[in-house]
């Protein structure tokens, strides 16, 4: 069994009503709730932190570290484009991570194409709204039973 902490970033909190179009009419709790339990079905542990404050999301990156967190799957939102401090958070705990996206950033605005996790993530998974936490997840399922 391994233990997956999910991390969200600023304003995801918002799913539903903020920017249907980019982001899917689906609520954070109904994206986690269906991950919870496709990954219970696998035999999994799934741990949701959703924040809206930087230090705060460092913080979680270091409490999954003692609470020996096996995979991360991070949506660090807004903090994606400009967070040195996230970046190394993940680099100083070395955990696996997926990055996810619920919308399509290459068809985006010019600073959304700028990533300060993508090199250092296992993958990047973007542009499929809700699903793309589904599909991080089943990626790292396969990575765990190839
Ligand atoms: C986002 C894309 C970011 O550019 C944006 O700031 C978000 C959400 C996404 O999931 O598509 O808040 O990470």
């Amino acid at each position: 069994m391994a233990c997956i902490l999910v991390l969200n970033g600023p304003n995801l909190n918002l799913l539903g009503s903020r920017e249907p179009d980019q982001y899917g009419h689906r609520t954070l709790q109904e994206i986690m709730e269906d991950l919870t339990r496709f990954g219970g079905a696998c035999g999994h542990e799934i741990l949701h932190v959703q924040e809206n404050s930087e230090g705060v999301l460092v913080e979680a990156v270091h409490k999954a570290a003692a609470d020996s967190v096996d995979y991360i799957i991070i949506n660090p939102a807004a903090y994606t484009h400009t967070s040195v401090a996230l970046r190394d958070a993940l680099l100083a705990v070395r955990i696996p991570f997926i990055e996810v996206h619920l919308s399509a950033m290459a068809n985006r605005e010019p600073f959304r194409q700028i990533s300060y996790f993508s090199d250092i993530a296992m993958g990047v998974i973007t542009g499929f709204k809700g699903e793309s936490y589904m599909l991080a997840l089943q990626a790292i399922i396969n990575h765990i039973e190839p």
